[in-house]
């Protein structure tokens, strides 16, 4: 893939998929912009050259538009941007309270919106660039107790379509991956202080034998998935999706 000196943004970078992705884009050769709220976990970055860190926190729509600034200034373009920001509820429709559904649309899906309207601005100028978001299994199919995580994700599966439909034709393509389970921070979070280490453990061997391939997938493999779409071999991928979930939404 030919990433390298590419500008390329990404959200949600301190953990996870997201710091698999900022690892691989920076071994890669990228000029890499690793963006979270959470600044601990982009210490990790220290070690690359081409690696330039920022605090950010996608629910606010001055921030995204802040560093979206900030990278045109310093770089005078972006070639990809990454949405990998996100988090989880796991409340249900019974008793998913006002502030949690707030919490999670504002991050997963404004969050999104945010970065994807300040990054497309500035590509469409220049006439090329590459959108990734991220949603999950969950934005297509239902899931119990996690509701407002569901309704984020199939937005932002929507926000896919209908941005690449006003950018076709510029130059600049948005396309989505989702991420079926996954070994992160985030299967075990929103558990924690519910149930015990034990009682979390055998949650996620029950999740792993639940899929097709019989085990969660690694940040890597999200990873890979999400560096396909910036790259050029992708070229004629525009609206679309890649579900990568160990054959669970196959069945
Ligand atoms: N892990 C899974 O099984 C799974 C499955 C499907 C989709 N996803 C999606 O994949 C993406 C990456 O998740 P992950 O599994 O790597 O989780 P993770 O918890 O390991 O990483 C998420 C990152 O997002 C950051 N973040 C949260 N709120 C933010 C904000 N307001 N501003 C900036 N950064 C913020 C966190 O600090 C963290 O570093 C998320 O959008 C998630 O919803 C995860």
């Amino acid at each position: 893939m030919t990433l390298t000196n590419k500008v390329i943004l990404v959200t949600g970078a301190a953990s996870g998929m997201g710091k698999a992705c900022v690892m691989k884009l920076a071994q890669m050769g990228g000029k890499v912009y690793a963006c979270d709220r959470n600044t601990m976990g982009l210490n990790d970055f220290q070690v690359f050259e081409n690696v330039i860190t920022k605090q950010l926190d996608v629910s606010s729509s001055d921030q995204c538009q802040a560093v979206v600034d900030q990278v045109i200034r310093d770089q005078g373009h972006i070639d990809g941007l990454v949405n990998f920001a996100g988090v989880i509820k796991r409340t249900g429709v019974l008793d998913c309270t006002d502030e949690e559904f707030d919490y999670v649309m504002k991050i997963n899906t404004y969050g999104c919106f945010y970065m994807l309207r300040a990054a497309a601005k500035v590509m469409v100028k220049a006439g090329k660039g590459s959108i990734v978001n991220v949603s999950s299994i969950w934005s297509d199919i239902g899931a119990s107790g996690v509701i407002a995580y569901c309704a984020s994700k199939g937005a932002v599966s929507q926000l896919t379509r209908s941005a690449a439909l006003d950018l076709a034709g510029t130059g600049v393509r948005v396309n989505e991956i989702r991420p079926g389970e996954t070994n992160t921070a985030m299967l075990a979070s929103e558990r924690k202080g519910r149930f015990t280490q034990e009682d979390i453990e055998n949650k996620l061997k029950e999740i792993a034998a639940s899929i097709p391939e019989k085990r969660l997938a690694s940040p890597s493999e999200m990873a890979d998935a999400a560096i396909f779409l910036l790259s050029d071999q992708s070229s004629y991928m525009q609206g679309s999706h890649i579900t990568v979930d160990g054959g669970y939404s196959a069945q």
